[in-house]
C-alpha cells in the first residue's frame, strides 16, 4: 500500500505545539478553551496593520481579543485605561502592540532638528514609547508562565540608529528608538520567569494605511493584509534564543 506524505499547515503546527504545552501545565484549563485555541491579544485592532493581523489570526482559528481606542475606549497612554481593559485578561500566547502615529494632533514628523518642538516631541514617546511600555509592564500577567508565547511591538525601521542616514523625522524616529531600548530591557527581565517567552520589536514594512497616506508618494508599499501575513510568519519562526531582538517583516535582524 502506497502512503501519501501528508503536509501540516504550519498554523496547524503552531496550534498543536500551543496545545500541548498549554495541557501540560493547565491543571484546570479556561472553560471556553475546550478546543485549545491559541489566545491571541491585539492592541490597536482599528489600525490598518492591527485590523488585518485581526483578520489573519482569526482565519488561522486564533480565540482573537481584538481592542482599540476608538473601538473600545483602550487608550494606550494612560494606564488607569490599560488596568480597566487589560486586569484579568489572559493568559495569551501571543500580545501585539499594533498602536502608534506619525503624526499626533497635526504635528507632521520634523524635516529638520530646527523645528523640533517640546511639545509634540512628548506627544510622540507618550505613544510610541511609553504606551509600548506601559502593556509590557503587564507582559508577566497577560503571557503564560509556561509554553512558548510571542510579545510583539510594532516598531519601525527609522528607529534604528546604526540604520539612519537620512536624518528628519527626529521625534517618531527617536520614539521608536526607546520602544526598541524598552522592549530590549522588559523581554531580558521577563525571560528570568518567561523561560519561552519572545519579546520582540518589529518592523512591518512599507504599508498602505491612514498611518502612511499622506507619506508615501510613489514609495512602493503593501497592503496590509500582506504585512500582517509577513508579521505573523515571522511571529511563528522566533524562538526563545531571539527574544529581545528586533526583526523586520521578512525575518531579517535590524541593527539597533
Ligand atoms: N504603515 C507603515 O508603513 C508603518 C511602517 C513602519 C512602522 N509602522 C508602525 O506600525 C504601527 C501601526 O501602524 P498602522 O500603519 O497600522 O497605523 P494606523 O492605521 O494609523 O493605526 C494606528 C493605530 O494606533 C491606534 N492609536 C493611536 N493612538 C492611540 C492611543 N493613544 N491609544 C490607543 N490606540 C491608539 C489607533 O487607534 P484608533 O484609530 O482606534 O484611535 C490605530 O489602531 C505603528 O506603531 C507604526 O509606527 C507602520
Amino acid at each position: 500500500m502506497r502512503v501519501m506524505a501528508v503536509t501540516i499547515p504550519r498554523s496547524e503546527q503552531m496550534k498543536s505545539l500551543f496545545c500541548r504545552s498549554r495541557r501540560a501545565i493547565d491543571a484546570a484549563p479556561r472553560a471556553s478553551n475546550s478546543a485549545c485555541m491559541v489566545q491571541t491579544l491585539i492592541i490597536g485592532a482599528s489600525g490598518g496593520i492591527g485590523h488585518a493581523l485581526v483578520q489573519v489570526a482569526q482565519a488561522r482559528g486564533e480565540e482573537v481579543t481584538p481592542l482599540s481606542r476608538s473601538q473600545d475606549g483602550v487608550d494606550i497612554t494612560d494606564q488607569t485605561s490599560l488596568a480597566e481593559h487589560l486586569d484579568g485578561l489572559g493568559p495569551f500566547e501571543r500580545v501585539i502592540v499594533a498602536t502608534g502615529a506619525l503624526e499626533i494632533g497635526g504635528a507632521a514628523p520634523e524635516k529638520s532638528i530646527k523645528a523640533v518642538q517640546a511639545n509634540e516631541m512628548m506627544d510622540q514617546f507618550r505613544l510610541n514609547a511609553v504606551g509600548p511600555a506601559l502593556v509590557l509592564a503587564r507582559a508577566h500577567q497577560l503571557l503564560p508562565r509556561k509554553g512558548r508565547s510571542v510579545f510583539a511591538v510594532l516598531s519601525a525601521r527609522v528607529g534604528s540608529i546604526g540604520d539612519n542616514r537620512i536624518g528628519g523625522w527626529i521625534s517618531y524616529r527617536s520614539a521608536k528608538a526607546a520602544v526598541n531600548q524598552i522592549v530590549r530591557t522588559a523581554a531580558i527581565e521577563l525571560a528570568r520567569t518567561h523561560k519561552e517567552a519572545i519579546c520582540v520589536a518589529l518592523h512591518p514594512g512599507t504599508v498602505a494605511t491612514p498611518f502612511t497616506a499622506k507619506y508615501l508618494g510613489r514609495h512602493p508599499a503593501v497592503p496590509a493584509s500582506e504585512a500582517a501575513q509577513n508579521l505573523t510568519r515571522v511571529m511563528d519562526g522566533l524562538t526563545p534564543a531571539e527574544t529581545g531582538q528586533f526583526f523586520d517583516w521578512a525575518g531579517k535582524p535590524v541593527p539597533w
